[in-house]
């Protein structure tokens, strides 16, 4: 279990970090999108679980965002409306590098569309910062991955990649079950993606919760993408959140602990994301987005299946909040994040593998290690 969720481990407010943030879109701004359709973005207006950075940093006792920065005046005066009461000193900006200049920065949210991430994060790297989140996809090429994770290390700085459900005690409870042994050694994982289809965006959460349960590298990939994307060799899309913009696919994955996976993400189908984790002695099915998972074990042939739903014990922080937790606890005490640049990368290199694989017919492929 992280210590992001373990209560008792959440950091002490010893001293305040100083966060800036580069890009005010919709994911950092608003606590959820519902949001966005009122005044005021920073009242809640239902009972939902906060998904957005700046509610998730509002929460925290010990952080405080002094700078937020974007190309776009219109985004830095929307944040300043609505998160300026909760934290009075924000600066606003529109270059990065000045930010980074001027404000004193501890940790750094790189939330910049998916093809926009490793400059930002390169140059903050350098800048003395203590710890960069980086929204997912860490980048949308290998070399772009690398520029930010050898950045990183050789500056000392902790790098988190926000596949937010990696903060869930929901995903723990899952892979404890399958760690157990109470479904024998994994051998498949079947994953969909319904509603929401586009291959970076989206289907990195679902590629990513694959290699979550996996626990192994990839080895071998392959795919085919959806039609009409036959030019997409390497990403090719606008950064911006258009579900016709990005290809849906359905792959393949070998990881190199002999699990096999298929990825279904294509869209058209009813919306959630559902995942079947199978072993000889059972499997666990996952309703991702509902949070609901049960395991069932026994002998289907002689009628003597069992069903166990698992319940996720309580933690009081999960989500962003714990992964901006975690960070503090990593930049204090050192240690292995539960999200890092080095495993988003394997995200990275499936998805690429899958674009490769598409360019050759759908033929199995090694996955790619760079560009
Ligand atoms: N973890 C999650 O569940 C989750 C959810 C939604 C979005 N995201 C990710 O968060 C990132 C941002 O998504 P979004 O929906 O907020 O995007 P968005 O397009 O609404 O916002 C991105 C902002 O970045 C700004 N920007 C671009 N280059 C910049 C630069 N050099 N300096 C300053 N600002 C710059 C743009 O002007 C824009 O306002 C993406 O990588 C996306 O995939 C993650």
């Amino acid at each position: 279990m992280p210590i992001a969720l373990k209560q008792e481990q959440t950091p002490m407010a010893a001293r305040t970090y100083r966060v800036g943030i580069v890009g005010a879109g919709q994911h950092v701004a608003y606590s959820s999108e519902v949001h966005s359709l009122r005044d005021d973005p920073s009242i809640p207006v239902r009972n939902t679980v906060v998904a957005g950075h700046a509610a998730s940093l509002a929460l925290m006792p010990n952080v405080e965002v002094v700078g937020i920065c974007d190309l776009d005046p219109k985004r830095t005066e929307r944040f300043k409306r609505a998160w300026s009461s909760k934290w009075p000193d924000l600066r606003l900006y529109s270059d990065y590098k000045e930010m980074l200049r001027s404000e004193d920065i501890d940790i750094l949210t790189v939330a910049t569309p998916d093809h926009l991430h490793a400059d930002v994060a390169v140059h903050a790297a350098g800048t003395g910062v203590k710890g960069i989140l980086c929204e997912k996809p860490i980048a949308t090429s290998l070399s772009d991955a690398d520029r930010i994770i050898e950045a990183c290390d050789s500056n000392g700085v902790v790098l988190t990649v926000d596949h937010t459900k990696r903060w869930t005690a929901f995903y723990h409870e899952v892979r404890e079950a399958v760690r157990s042994g109470a479904i024998g050694p994994v051998g498949t994982i079947v994953a969909t993606l319904a509603g929401r289809k586009m291959l970076f965006r989206d289907g990195t959460h679902v590629i990513d919760a694959i290699c979550f349960f996996a626990e192994s590298d990839p080895v071998k990939v392959s795919a085919v993408v959806e039609e009409g994307f036959e030019s997409w060799d390497r990403y090719r899309g606008s950064g911006i959140d258009d579900q016709d913009g990005e290809p849906g696919a359905s792959g393949f994955i070998q990881f190199a602990n002999g699990i096999r996976a298929l990825y279904c993400g294509t869209g058209g189908t009813f919306p959630g994301t559902w995942l079947q984790i199978s072993g000889p002695k059972g499997q666990v099915h996952v309703d991702a987005h509902e949070e609901s998972a049960y395991v069932m074990t026994g002998n289907v042939e002689v009628g003597g299946v069992q069903r166990r739903n698992l319940i996720a014990r309580p933690f009081q922080v999960q989500r962003i909040v714990a992964a901006y937790h975690e960070m503090i606890g990593l930049i204090e005490r050192g240690g292995e994040g539960v999200s890092s640049g080095r495993e988003a990368r394997k995200t990275l290199q499936i998805i690429l593998g899958f674009l490769k694989s598409h360019q050759e017919g759908g033929k199995l492929v090694p996955v790619p290690e760079a560009d």
